[in-house]
């Protein structure tokens, strides 16, 4: 047996068509196809006359590793209908970078060059079309764009981004395309199942590290992984997600709000500010159990031939039972972080606080790590779910949520 899980294909079985439009963000469409590579998903490269202007088609074909189509006239088509044939196998059309005036075809429904027809010919019920727009941000801004995103979202088009900031032009705002790994994961996202939709869900992450002086504190191993694991993993599934974090450097998954905060006091008061309306609250952080009771506001200073200073402690507030107490409480869900007798613990934890489901896991074991295994506890039984890395477990859990939440009297 291996101890670590093996990688995440997310893509595994997709075939993606990527279109290329005019515009400076092309290089990075070199980046996508890898990115989309890497993640299973076959990719098929599209390019209109003004992206082979800023890209040459040479380098698509070789990261995508097939001939990058550029023109509707192509006679190595058999039937001579490349249009049609592009998206009969696609699990989406993704247009990346799309323009101003690619938009504003799609808008209309204009189809004279090979991606504009394919994107119309597309089966609209099951190849959805996705466009990452790239463009000055007057551009962005004016509201012929703006008329024409409107038109079509409405015809059922998803718009990724775009971003703001630098723009290649040297102008600043919006208009910017997404970077490659930000649209890599919105089209991963894209494709999971929607199974929060419409849910919120509070979610805490990471260690806390309590002060004994401006220098010096009382923390733990916690990485904050597995939470930011399970934010990503529920925004995707369609949750508005706030994550209240514990000092760690992780980057916040897209989409979903950060609160940061420092000590267990903080990171209580930030969960009950957020509370309200809440539909779940997953606690995941390594809260320290204790705190110094009087935290020096100067540097503890070492004197020779002195002893060791005496730290007493006080007890942190205890965030979950606080939760699961309330009569207006979410569904809530618990972690157990053990080093021996796992199972016993998380049972009599999962009774103590007074929450319906909790997760037990070897904390030494999971600390820091990008893979673990863990049981779920309810009041049904146990369900082991086996060694992942922890996106893949992240959502997994989320289902095992979302089926207990459809489970429960209205
Ligand atoms: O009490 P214990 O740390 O063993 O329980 C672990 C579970 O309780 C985790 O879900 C953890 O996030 C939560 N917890 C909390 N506040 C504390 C201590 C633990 O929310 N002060």
């Amino acid at each position: 047996m291996t101890d670590t899980a093996p990688p995440r294909a997310d893509l595994a079985g997709r075939h993606i068509v990527l279109g290329l439009t005019g515009g400076i963000a092309c290089y990075k469409a070199a980046e996508l196809t890898r990115l989309l590579h890497k993640a299973g998903a076959t990719v098929q490269v599209v390019m209109t006359q003004a992206a082979e202007r800023f890209i040459g088609a040479v380098t698509m074909q070789a990261l995508s590793g097939r001939p990058v189509t550029t023109d509707q006239w192509d006679a190595r088509e058999p039937n001579n209908m490349a249009h049609i044939n592009l998206t009969r196998d696609a699990d989406a059309v993704l247009v990346a970078p799309a323009s101003a005036d690619f938009i504003a075809k799609l808008a209309r429904g204009q189809a004279d060059d090979l991606l504009s027809l394919a994107c119309l010919a597309r089966p609209i019920a099951r190849c959805p079309l996705l466009v990452a727009p790239a463009m000055n941000r007057e551009m962005w801004a004016h509201p012929a764009t703006q008329r024409n995103v409107a038109q079509i979202a409405a015809d059922g088009a998803t718009l990724l981004g775009p971003d703001s900031g630098d723009q290649a032009c040297g102008e600043v705002g919006d208009g910017r395309m997404l970077e490659p790994d930000d649209l890599l994961g919105e089209v991963v996202a894209f494709f999971q199942p929607k199974l929060l939709a419409g849910q919120t869900v509070l979610i805490t992450a990471g260690p806390t590290f309590e002060p004994i002086d401006p220098v010096r504190g009382i923390t733990n191993h916690s990485s904050g992984k597995m939470g930011f694991a399970i934010a990503r993993a529920a925004s995707e599934a369609g949750a508005e997600v706030t994550l209240v974090a514990g000092p760690v450097h992780l980057p916040t998954p897209r989409g979903v709000r950060r609160i940061d905060v420092k000590t267990a006091q903080q990171m209580h008061d930030a969960v009950l500010r957020a509370l309200p309306g809440q539909g779940v609250f997953v606690a995941t952080a390594a809260v320290a159990d204790w705190r110094p009771a009087a935290p020096s506001e100067t540097k503890i200073k070492k004197q020779r031939g002195d002893a060791p200073p005496s730290i007493s402690l006080t007890e942190s507030p205890d965030i979950l039972a606080t939760v699961a107490c309330l009569a207006d409480r979410p569904y809530c869900v618990g972690f157990a972080a053990e080093s021996h007798d796992l199972l016993r613990h998380a049972r009599e934890k999962r009774e103590r606080k007074g929450i319906p489901l909790i997760v037990a896991n070897l904390g030494p074991a999971t600390f820091g790590c990008d893979d673990n295994a863990v049981t779920l506890i309810d009041a049904d039984g146990e369900h082991e779910l086996p060694r992942a890395d922890k996106l893949t477990l992240a959502r997994a859990l989320v289902a095992e949520i979302a089926r207990r939440l459809a489970a429960q009297p209205r």
